[in-house]
């Protein structure tokens, strides 16, 4: 068996998203045909966390050529977060079996974050639900969405958002640092504004989302613009 289980591309918020299916055994093969490095930090890890980070490097590398990078390797920055080559910005993420990256330039967008997320079941949702949303949030939940899909889906919007805020405020943020004010199911679009601490930290009120469903999972994707 191979590393790669098979390569797709998706298309959200006119975005290219670069996807995998991996088999997370076989990450030693995968990473050497690949030219992926574990970096040292990772060398003691478990092999489902070896696995994630080399599928979320290749799923990176081909993100990365595709948009014309001559060097497509992803560095590690403080907090974890990803290091781009230069003039590039893009963001990864990973479930135990698949893997997602999309990229983009510094000249088209300041910020870009991703996430994939499995959907949630019952007993997971009542645990966390929440820490992750507010009751305000929950009105707006559609009633065709159940309760666990709406809360996977918030969990899942409010990690990329963390992934795209974090380049501009470099700490980590609370669940409630952003508020769902706005769910349109039938364009798979959402808005969120942002706590008054952060609007004053960036200059930055609302940020958009997309999402999409691929198999039992959510992606979701948030862009900030550069006139944001
Ligand atoms: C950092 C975090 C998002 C990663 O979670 P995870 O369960 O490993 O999730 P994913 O697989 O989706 O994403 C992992 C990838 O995110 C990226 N990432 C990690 N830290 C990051 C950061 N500080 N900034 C941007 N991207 C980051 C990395 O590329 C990482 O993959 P890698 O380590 O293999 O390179 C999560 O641990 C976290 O801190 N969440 C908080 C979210 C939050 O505060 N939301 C509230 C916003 S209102």
């Amino acid at each position: 068996m191979t590393f790669l289980i098979w390569q797709k591309q998706l298309c959200l918020g006119g975005q290219t998203i670069f996807i995998n299916r991996y088999a997370r055994d076989e990450y030693p093969a995968g990473a050497v045909q690949e030219g992926i490095t574990l970096p040292d930090s990772l060398l003691g890890a478990v092999s489902k966390r070896k696995a994630e980070f080399v599928a979320g490097r290749i799923a990176a590398k081909y993100a990365l050529l595709h948009r014309g990078a001559s060097e497509p390797w992803v560095g590690i920055g403080e907090h974890r977060s990803p290091v781009w080559p230069d003039g590039f910005i893009g963001s990864i993420s990973h479930t135990d079996d698949t893997a997602i990256c999309t990229v983009s330039t510094n000249a088209e967008r300041l910020s870009i974050g991703i996430d994939i997320e499995n959907i949630m079941d019952d007993t997971l949702c009542e645990s966390v639900g929440k820490m992750i949303v507010t009751s305000g949030e929950m009105k707006l939940q559609e009633t065709d969405w159940s309760k666990a899909q709406f809360i996977s889906l918030m969990f899942s919007a409010k990690e990329s958002l963390f992934k795209a805020l974090y380049p501009l405020v470099k700490r980590y943020l609370d669940f409630h640092d952003a508020q769902l004010v706005s769910f349109d199911p039938q364009h798979s679009h959402f808005t969120f504004e942002l706590s008054q601490t952060l609007q004053q930290e960036i200059g930055i009120q609302v940020c958009h989302g997309d999402y999409l469903l691929f198999e039992e999972a959510l992606v979701t994707l948030i862009q900030i613009e550069r006139d944001a």
